[in-house]
């Protein structure tokens, strides 16, 4: 990306000191890995290519090693300790730079990764006749004004505008705004704490791809719309065990060992599921050296699974289940295996196959010695 050689230089701060309470990831979300790189470091990047000098970035306390992680090698870049609000971790940020006596300076939420060249030249350029600039996109749906859960009158959309960040600044100017802040703790932006201050604020055109990602949802648009998972297990035949395939008890002269109940149909089924997103496999989540999982029907692994499935953003598509053994027929078991494994994944039996076929007495399931399973499973993304 070129740097903007034909305007004014420019410092930059990165608000990334916040907890992304409502996004549903395991840390804060500017950290999560999106489209193949730390959140944080999209937009990062975009700013330094486009010459932005200092880059002052606000991370929160006690994960400061995730912000360094994220950036590391992009020069130019340093680090303070964020606040409780945003407001104040820009204030904070901007205190830092004071030394560095910019004459402009961008700031930009870390939550919108996707930060086009176009949109900082447009800011840039305002800034040569305005104290202060914000992207803005109109409003596309008609508005209402509600009122405990009725229309209470109409909103206009005209004079709205949705508005985004970055936002450019005179810094001195912007650094006084924030040091008079009066308002609510959380200033929901810059634009607010400036305007307050009595700096006019010019808007310029923003852009889609600055959308700010919010909740969990906001994290899996860029998901596949069809993933696949295959499984495979064996588990050995031995005298006093039970048999259990598919969720079906099956009466037969010897049964399957293992921790579990041994339901080696099912557990390659799990782990088709748990492949299909990426969720490691029913070791990793059951562990046999995991006293709790002693015995314990594996319609339980297989509920588990659908749930993480859910959760990742899918549902079954459909599953194929293929067992090998020469002994017991699984013909005569096939359909309740098949309404067993639908009434627990929560789908259609029609969505659910159980196959059989023998090794024609070849190796240890020819001999009898175990029974082997493989699925397949594919996904639909429901998100
Ligand atoms: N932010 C910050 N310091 C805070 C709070 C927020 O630097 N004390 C930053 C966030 O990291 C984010 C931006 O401000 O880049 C916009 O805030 P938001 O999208 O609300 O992010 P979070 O506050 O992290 O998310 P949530 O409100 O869901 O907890
Ligand atoms: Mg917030």
């Amino acid at each position: 990306m070129p740097k903007i050689q034909s305007l004014q230089p420019f410092a930059a701060v990165i608000v990334a000191a916040g907890k992304g309470s409502r996004s549903g990831q395991s840390r804060p979300k500017q950290f999560v890995t999106w489209r193949g790189k730390p959140l944080l470091r999209h937009s990062a990047e975009a700013l330094v290519q486009a010459g932005a000098s200092p880059l002052v970035v606000a991370i929160p306390e006690s994960t400061e090693g995730f912000g360094y992680d994220a950036l590391s090698g992009l020069t130019g870049v340093r680090f303070v300790r964020g606040g409780e609000t945003r407001q104040q971790s820009v204030r904070i940020a901007l205190d830092e730079m004071q030394d560095d006596k910019p004459n402009f300076v961008l700031i930009h939420d870390a939550a919108r990764p996707d930060l086009p060249i176009e949109v900082i030249q447009r800011l840039v350029a305002a800034l040569d006749k305005h104290p202060a600039a914000i992207p803005v996109l109109p409003m596309v749906d008609s508005l209402v004004i509600e009122s405990a859960g009725m229309m209470a009158g109409k909103g206009d959309r005209d004079i709205l505008k949705r508005v985004q960040t970055p936002q450019a600044f005179r810094f001195n100017e912007i650094l006084s705004a924030h040091h008079a802040w009066k308002g609510a703790p959380d200033a929901g932006d810059d634009a607010q704490v400036a305007c307050q201050a009595g700096l006019p604020v010019a808007l310029v055109e923003g852009d889609e791809r600055l959308r700010k990602l919010t909740f969990a949802g906001d994290f899996m648009e860029d998901l596949a719309p069809i993933r696949v998972g295959t499984g495979f297990d064996v588990h050995r035949l031995g005298k006093g065990e039970e048999l259990w395939l598919c969720g079906v008890h099956i009466e037969h002269d010897v049964g399957l060992v293992g921790h579990s109940d041994a339901d080696v149909a099912t557990h390659a089924l799990v782990d088709s599921l748990l492949g299909a997103i990426g969720a490691g496999d029913i070791g990793m989540h059951f562990p046999p050296s995991d006293s709790r999982w002693k015995d314990a029907p594996s319609s339980a692994f297989l509920q588990y699974a659908t749930k993480l499935v859910a959760k990742a953003g899918y549902r079954i598509g459909n599953v194929d289940l293929t067992i090998l053994c020469e002994n017991p027929r699984i013909g005569p078991y096939r359909e309740a295996m098949r309404a067993k494994l639908s009434e627990i994944m929560g789908v259609d039996i029609g969505a659910v196959s159980v196959k059989a076929t023998t090794t024609e007495r070849l190796g240890f399931a020819g001999r009898g010695e175990g029974i082997a399973a493989q699925a397949s499973a594919t996904l639909l993304r429901t998100v």
